[in-house]
C-alpha cells in the first residue's frame, strides 16, 4: 500500500492518504492530540464537530478510542456546525441524532457540553439564537478544533455558494440559511426525495470557522475531487466557500483520499 504523501497546493497544507480508511485515522489521532494539548493548556478542549458521511469513520475510531479507555473527551465541549430548520431533535435525521449516534451516545463527553444549533426555535428567534451560539463559542474562549467536510458545491457547513466580496463572506455569523441547489440533491440520499428534504439550516458562520486555532478539512472519494481541486486551486471566492480556508492557510491541513485528491495534478 503506498504511504502517504504530503502535497503543498499553493499555501494549503495537504496530506493525501491511500484511501479513507487511513485519511480518518488521521484525523482521529489529530483531534486526540488537539484534545490532549488543549486540556493540558487550560483544562478543556473546545472542538467544532461536522456531519455528513465523510467523518463518521472518523467518530467510530474515536468513541473506540473512548472505550478503550485511551481517550477521554470528559474535557470535550463540541460546537456543531449545523442543522437543519425547522426540525425536533428526536427526527433520526436531525443532526442532533447523528451526533448521537456516532459520537455523544458512545464517549464520555457530559451532555450539557454538546452543543448543536436547536431547529426547534421559533422563527423570530431565531437571529438571536443564532447570535447567542457565537457568543457561547467566544465565552469558551474559541475552537481549538473545527472539524469541515466540503460540499459537492464548496460549501463548509452549511455556508452555501455566495456573491459576496471575500472579506464580507469571511465575516458572516452564525445565522439561519437557504440550502443551495446541490446541497438539496446530495440530502435526497437521507431524504428519499427532493421535496422531503428540509430546505433550510442553521449553520455556524464562517468567521467562527475561521476563528478556530485548527481546522481539518477531510475529504474523501471520488465525488469530491473536481470541488477539492477548485478549493485549492482556483480562486479564493465566496463562489467556492472552502476556498476561503486558504487566507487562514496555516490554521488548516486538508486530508484526502487519493480519489478526492485525483484532480490535484
Ligand atoms: C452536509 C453538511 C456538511 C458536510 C457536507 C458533506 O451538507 N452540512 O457539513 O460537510 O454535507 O457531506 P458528506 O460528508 O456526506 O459528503
Amino acid at each position: 500500500m503506498p504511504a502517504e504523501r504530503p502535497l503543498r497546493v499553493a499555501d494549503a497544507s495537504v496530506i493525501v492518504h491511500p484511501d479513507a480508511e487511513s485519511a480518518s485515522k488521521d484525523a482521529a489521532d489529530r483531534i486526540e492530540r488537539i484534545v490532549a494539548d488543549a486540556v493540558a493548556a487550560r483544562g478543556k478542549a473546545v472542538l467544532g464537530m461536522a456531519t455528513g458521511a465523510t467523518p463518521e469513520k472518523v467518530y467510530g475510531l474515536l468513541a473506540a478510542r473512548v472505550a478503550a479507555g485511551a481517550l477521554s473527551l470528559r474535557d470535550a465541549t463540541t460546537y456543531n456546525l449545523d442543522e437543519y430548520y425547522p426540525i425536533q431533535p428526536l427526527d433520526p435525521l436531525s443532526y442532533r441524532s447523528y451526533m448521537h449516534r456516532h459520537l455523544f451516545g458512545r464517549v464520555d463527553l457530559a451532555a450539557n457540553r454538546a452543543h448543536i444549533l436547536d431547529g426547534t426555535v421559533p422563527e423570530h428567534a431565531a437571529a438571536e439564537h443564532a447570535a447567542q451560539f457565537d457568543r457561547w463559542i467566544e465565552a469558551d474562549g474559541g475552537l481549538d478544533l473545527q472539524l469541515l467536510g466540503i460540499g459537492r458545491n464548496g460549501h463548509i457547513g452549511f455556508n452555501e455558494p455566495s456573491d459576496l466580496p471575500v472579506d464580507e463572506f469571511a465575516a458572516l455569523p452564525t445565522r439561519l440559511v437557504d440550502l443551495h441547489p446541490i446541497t438539496v440533491a446530495d440530502a435526497v440520499r437521507e431524504f428519499g426525495s427532493p421535496e422531503a428534504v428540509i430546505p433550510r439550516a442553521l449553520t455556524m458562520g464562517v468567521r467562527a470557522i475561521l476563528a478556530a486555532r485548527s481546522i481539518i478539512m477531510l475529504a474523501t472519494g471520488a465525488k469530491k475531487a473536481p470541488i477539492v481541486a477548485q478549493a485549492l486551486k482556483g480562486p479564493i471566492t465566496a463562489a467556492v466557500p472552502a476556498s476561503v480556508l486558504r487566507t487562514v492557510a496555516d490554521r488548516v491541513v486538508w486530508i484526502l483520499d487519493e480519489p478526492a485528491a485525483a484532480d490535484l495534478g
